[in-house]
């Protein structure tokens, strides 16, 4: 293992500025079952959730703490029956609103009062780039055809369109397909994100595990197609962390530009934060948004990077990547305050490519989620 490149600069002070966007999980309810679901494997249920009124209060707070991005989300957030009322809040507190959604259960009449109340932006997901392989994936039989649906609607209100698409071993041979139908549903940005192995997806890993050789073809066609189409539609590529040699700087930081948090109210610096043993989350219920921010001890125990170990100090790359993720960290090493395996510098490096390389030639088959029913 080689050393990385020696700076000799001081260990960067935390300094915590206000959080520019806020991640609102409405609900963890779903008409979709996606074996490569992020969330926990323990959903919250729906009478656990936070009021409209607590979620009004909590945007409120946010945009007086300096938020300037909503990114409603679960789960299905259209499975609440206020997101209305909740985009018109976040219009009245001049948040930029983006629907983060299946797109398989709002109404053409839904959707246009969405944008009367002055919804900013949506972000779609398709699981597959034909009907066969989203309902594979989905679970849910006619969903492509009402997620098509859905973007014309959204089209036809001239609402900013993003198609989402969680790659994997099952549609990571669409890519030119994904990158089509963005273009033909009018689309203007196309995110093509591999998997992340957390929550039910680690669950899910030898299935979804995509083989090497097949993650360099379709990040090869992803760049011809961003040069091809530059001014057209942009497209944002994640490339899959096992394979790389350095980790991504997970969240641009913990506790550094984003929040996240639960439909019961918890705050927390990531999706996954609830893993990471001996962490203390507050609740929305009992804080406000600002206390979470500046003053939770869930927030402040990976902020800056003094915590990292001495490799992590005198690497050139560590007010970029912050050391990488966390949670990723602790799922390998055991040890949160590790540096993420991903990178080539890690001790377990040869450890998370050797996982890789054993899952993506195992023939898994999909755990499907059931949030229809474990979430109620
Ligand atoms: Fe928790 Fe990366 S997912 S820090």
């Amino acid at each position: 293992m080689s050393d990385p490149t020696l700076t000799g600069k001081p260990a960067s002070e935390p300094r915590i500025d206000p959080p520019m966007g806020l991640l609102a999980e409405l609900t963890h309810r779903c008409p979709l079952q996606c074996p490569y679901c992020s969330n926990p494997v323990e959903l919250e249920r729906r009478s656990d959730e936070l009021t409209t009124a607590d979620w009004q209060r909590i945007l409120c707070e946010a945009a007086a703490l300096g938020v300037l991005q909503v990114h409603l989300s679960g789960g299905e957030p259209a499975a609440r029956r206020d997101l209305t009322e909740l985009v018109a809040t976040c219009a009245e507190q001049q948040l930029y609103s983006n629907l983060i959604t299946a797109g398989v259960n709002i109404s053409p009449q839904r959707l246009a009062e969405l944008a009367d109340a002055g919804l900013d932006h949506v972000q779609l997901s398709f699981q597959g780039a034909t009907p066969e392989v989203t309902e594979q994936v989905s679970g849910l039989r006619g969903a492509h055809d009402k997620k098509r649906a859905f973007a014309a609607e959204v089209r036809a209100l001239e609402l900013p369109l993003t198609l989402n698409v969680v790659l994997h071993r099952a549609n990571i041979d669409q890519v030119d397909d994904f990158i089509a139908l963005a273009l033909a549903l009018g689309a203007e940005r196309l995110e093509l994100a591999h998997a992340q192995y957390y929550g039910w997806a680690l669950h899910n890993r030898s299935a979804l595990m995509p083989p090497r050789a097949e993650v360099m073809a379709a990040l090869a066609k992803v760049e011809q197609a961003q040069a091809r189409l530059k001014g057209r539609l942009a497209i944002d590529s994640v490339v899959p962390d096992y394979y790389a040699r350095r980790p991504k700087p997970c969240m641009n930081g913990w506790g550094r530009q984003t929040l996240n948090v639960t439909p019961s109210g918890l705050g927390l610096p990531c999706h996954a934060a609830q893993r990471i043993p001996g962490l203390e989350f507050w609740s929305l219920r009992e804080h406000t948004l600002a206390d979470v921010w500046y003053r939770s001890p869930a927030f402040n125990a990976f902020r800056g990077t003094d915590f990292l170990p001495d490799t992590c100090q005198r690497c050139e790359r560590r007010d970029i990547d912050f050391g990488g993720c966390r949670c990723q960290a602790l799922m390998v090493t055991g040890d949160a305050r590790q540096m993420d395996p991903v990178c080539e510098f890690s001790p377990w490096h040869d450890d998370i490519q050797t996982l890789a390389i054993a899952d993506s030639a195992r023939d898994a088959a999909f755990a499907y989620r059931r949030f229809a029913r474990r979430g109620e």
